[in-house]
């Protein structure tokens, strides 16, 4: 948990000078941030068990999104991607919501859905209610497989049985609905629907063939909010710009699939450094995107103050215990870093950079366009390949965007200009 994450200028530091910033402002010690910031420290042997075959490594850079306020607790977001300006976006739209109090988020709780399929069932509407007379039995024959997330408060809560029609015949599909506590629950999920399975056949007379959770988690919602000030944006103008971008992605697929996509960038960045699996959340949100026809999982309308508000709302399957994000060094940093304490904390803190990533996309498009921002971010990077550091990577930039020759070779002579000028 940090004091303030409001830090002006952390992208014109240094790497050294950010990681130090780092831990004077999370408190983590010098063994913690090690895996982080010197990736050949990271312990091969626990890479080596994650998956198979392990031959070497796939690193990624890991930035931090500055600026983020959540149910008023300030947030450095730990952030794993390749594309740049992501990073940035994200602490800008961040940056423009705290005026207004930042980001206020709620959720539905920690609730998983598991399937049991059931084919060849003589009679399933008579098995249906068969099942649900059953529920309580079901249920306790599920929490027998986990007396510790019971033990924690978690558990199967709930029973629900459809009869659906398919290209093979009527199948009985019965749900599990769990509560997962801080664990994403996978595991825990499908090994209940697997030990009900029996009895879901007993029960029914049919067969029973996948047990398995829904990656559409639509009892793990995420809802989150936050007011963007007109001004901060660059004027009512450009409220009424984002308002009709998004209107744009509304109406149409093709379009809403980018605007989606943009969404995804800011969460899965969080979620693949926290170790969780995004493509779970993926198909979570895209799928949930889907139910009512395809739309934007976000929505914007204007405040009677002409402020920018915009919500989104989205499953949210992330756990803080268990997986990668127990065992991989860098995933655990990441969690002290964020400060989160509970797997619901988490789905808050990314459903938030979830919205503040398309603010802030939609306003790049519905002003100036998403190419001027790259293309600054990118000088900054061709100035500190040339040898730049501190202010002068700032200046150097600054000089080969005005001369539209974003190039190694032109940035290596307007820094020996400098540093001459400065002798
Ligand atoms: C690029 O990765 C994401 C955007 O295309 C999102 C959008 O168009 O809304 C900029």
């Amino acid at each position: 948990m940090v004091d303030d994450s409001r830090i002006s200028g952390y992208y014109k530091l240094s790497r050294e000078e950010r990681v130090k910033k780092l831990k004077e402002l999370t408190g983590l010690s010098e063994e913690e941030i090690a895996p982080l910031v010197n990736p050949s420290e990271m312990d091969m042997d626990i890479l080596d068990h994650m998956i198979e075959n392990v031959v070497g490594t796939m690193t990624l850079p890991l930035g931090i999104a500055t600026n983020f306020q959540i149910n008023n607790k300030d947030y450095l977001v730990p952030m794993a991607i390749e594309e740049p300006s992501v990073v940035a976006a994200a602490s800008n739209a961040a940056r423009i919501a705290r005026p207004h109090g930042g980001f206020h988020a709620t959720d539905s709780g920690p609730v998983m859905i598991a399937q049991v399929q059931a084919v060849e069932v003589p009679a399933p509407f008579e098995a249906k209610v068969k099942i649900l007379q059953r529920k309580q039995e079901i249920i306790e024959l599920a929490n027998e497989q986990d007396p510790i997330l019971v033990k924690f408060g978690g558990g199967a809560r709930d029973v629900r049985v459809r009869v659906i029609d398919s290209a093979v015949g009527p199948m009985l599909i019965t749900e599990l609905i769990v509560d997962t506590q801080d664990a994403m629950g996978a595991n825990a999920v499908n090994t209940m629907a697997e030990a009900i399975a029996p009895k879901i056949e007993s029960i029914s007379g049919g067969r029973v063939l996948l047990r398995i959770l829904s990656n559409l988690a639509d009892l793990r919602l995420v809802n989150a909010r936050a007011v963007f000030d007109k001004e901060l944006l660059g004027g009512e103008e450009v409220v009424d710009g984002i308002i009709a971008a998004w209107a744009f992605a509304e109406a149409d697929p093709y379009r809403c699939a980018t605007h989606n996509k943009g969404i995804m960038n800011g969460i899965d960045a969080v979620v693949i450094a926290t170790g969780n699996d995004f493509r779970a959340i993926e198909a979570g949100a895209h799928s949930y995107a889907s139910k009512d026809g395809y739309g934007s999982l976000t929505k914007y309308e204007k405040t009677a103050e002409g402020n920018l508000a915009g919500s989104i709302e989205i499953p949210m399957a992330v756990g803080l215990v268990g997986g990668a994000t127990k065992v991989h060094p860098v995933a655990r940093a990441c969690v002290r870093i964020l400060g989160v304490e509970t797997s619901t904390e988490l789905g808050h803190v990314i459903a938030s950079v979830g919205l503040a990533q398309n603010l802030a996309a939609l306003r790049a498009l519905a002003s100036e366009g998403i190419q001027k921002g790259h293309m600054s971010l990118h000088a900054r990077n061709v100035a500190a390949t040339a040898g730049a550091k501190g202010e002068l990577i700032e200046k150097v930039a600054e000089q080969l965007v005005r001369e539209e020759q974003i190039k190694v070779e032109r940035a290596k002579e307007i820094l020996e200009d400098f540093e001459s000028s400065e002798k």
